[in-house]
């Protein structure tokens, strides 16, 4: 075992309580999932559209060049899949909804606007509609489709300023046509336009990451959330640029280029809404899911109801075969012992970078100080978090921790998941 293994395996432990965190093929079945979904006062939606135009070499999302036909047949499996849910949420409070992918705006009028009005026909919709999409696709003509489906906050996945990374990464664009979408995009009325920017591409200087930042800054964007380039070893790039991986190196260099962009966007009236994004004073942030508990729709949708946790077939002929047969889609579940819930908990808030320690008590029916109380006392000794009387808030240091934490810890379980789930349309486990 590497000693990067041991060190997971022990952090995992510590957190979950559990030796190993094993996903089985088991489906929960109706009865247990309505009875599940009764015990919720609330949750949210996810939609995944697993189709782009071409596929980038260093992308881990579940995703697959689009097809008319194939568009089509998912349409109508979607339609399916929610009609099973409905009667299980009844009035059920929705109060966030996120369509993600892949690429949501290859279904521009092929058939979204369909998914969308029967969701919002079968569930009781608190929300508006989050989504990601691709700058390519920001015509006049279709941000008028997109406002009409009702969505107030729209996520375009930019991933570069300069034209020479933008070539090393293969988008199929350059800095000025990006520049000129994502500005129409800000000329209209939404609530929130969040710009997806992937920082220590190979080879990117300081220099650049500034003049970006102040790029992002001049656009007008609400939001940006900044990513540093994940090498999945399941990619063609990541595969490329793991090998030349240095831990420390990698860690100190990102933590000067976060300083950069953190001290850009603060000076700019931006403030930090979660570790990854910073979001203009006053606006209203744009994110993927804003409550804990959430059904999921669509090839390799994943669904979270406190104790259980489940996932569908990553693969698009599978979920729409399941679906047409009368089948789950559900591929893997796990049951979640209440210290692992705790644990799931805990790292979500932190990741928004700020909670309440009574939202804990809630939840759980303990006290927050009881269980992780001596934790919080050390990491805000430390100058990671401030430690409020009810509030905790993350700081810009431990925002760091918790990417250093990402990098090293998530992407190995999400590499696990997905890279398995990608070959294998039906595993009989995976273990994290
Ligand atoms: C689903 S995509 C966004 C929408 C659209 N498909 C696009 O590419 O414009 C989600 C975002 O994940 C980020 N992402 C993808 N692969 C990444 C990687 N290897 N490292 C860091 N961020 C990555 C990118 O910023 C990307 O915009
Ligand atoms: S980055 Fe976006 S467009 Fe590229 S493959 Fe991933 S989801 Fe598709």
């Amino acid at each position: 075992m590497m000693v990067s293994d041991f060190i997971r395996n022990r952090l995992s432990r510590f957190l979950t309580h559990q030796n190993e965190i094993i996903l089985h093929n088991s489906i929960p079945s109706y009865n247990i999932l309505t009875e599940k979904f009764s015990a919720v006062d609330e949750l949210g939606i996810y939609l995944h559209v697993p189709f782009c135009n071409r596929i980038c070499p260093y992308c881990p999302y579940n995703k697959e060049v689009y097809s008319e036909e194939s568009c089509h047949q998912y349409v109508h499996a979607v339609i399916k899949e929610i009609d099973t849910y409905a009667p299980m949420l009844r009035d059920k409070p929705v109060t966030s909804f996120y369509i993600g992918g892949g690429t949501p705006t290859t279904m521009l009028g092929k058939g979204i606007d369909t998914i969308i009005n029967h969701i919002y026909r079968h569930f009781n919709m608190n929300c508006h509609v989050h989504m990601e999409s691709h700058p390519n696709h920001l015509t006049a003509e279709n941000l008028n489709l997109i406002e009409a489906m009702g969505v107030k906050y729209l996520s375009i996945g930019v991933e570069a300023l300069q034209d020479r990374h933008l070539k090393l990464i293969e988008r199929p664009y350059t800095v000025a046509e990006v520049k000129k979408n994502v500005e129409r995009a800000v000329g209209r009325n939404f609530d929130c336009i969040n710009i997806d920017y992937i920082f220590d591409l190979p080879g990117q200087t300081e220099s650049e990451i500034e003049q970006a930042a102040h790029e992002i800054v001049n656009m007008g964007v609400h939001q940006a959330a900044t990513y540093p380039f994940f090498r999945f070893p399941y990619t063609r790039l990541g595969r490329k640029f793991r090998g030349s991986r240095n831990v420390i190196g990698t860690m100190l260099r990102r933590r000067r280029f976060l300083k950069i962009l953190e001290g850009i966007f603060y000076d700019s009236g931006y403030d930090r809404s979660s570790v990854w994004a910073f979001t203009k004073k006053g606006v209203d942030k744009y994110c993927s899911v804003t409550v804990p508990l959430y059904l999921g729709f669509g090839a390799s949708g994943g669904t979270y109801l406190r104790d259980l946790f489940y996932i569908n077939t990553f693969n698009v002929n599978e979920y729409i075969r399941a679906i047409h047969e009368g089948k789950s889609p559900i591929a893997l579940s796990i049951g979640l012992s209440e210290e692992m819930q705790m644990a799931g908990w805990l790292y979500w808030r932190l990741y928004e970078t700020k909670f309440r320690k009574s939202d804990f008590q809630k939840r759980f029916n303990k006290s927050f100080d009881e269980k992780y109380g001596k934790q919080m006392k050390i990491l805000s000794r430390l100058g990671y978090l401030k430690n409020g009387d009810d509030q905790i808030g993350l700081s810009d240091k431990g925002a760091f921790w918790i990417h250093a934490f990402e990098d090293y810890f998530s992407i190995d379980f999400i590499n696990k998941l997905w890279g398995t789930s990608k070959y294998d349309a039906w595993p009989e486990k995976v273990v994290l």
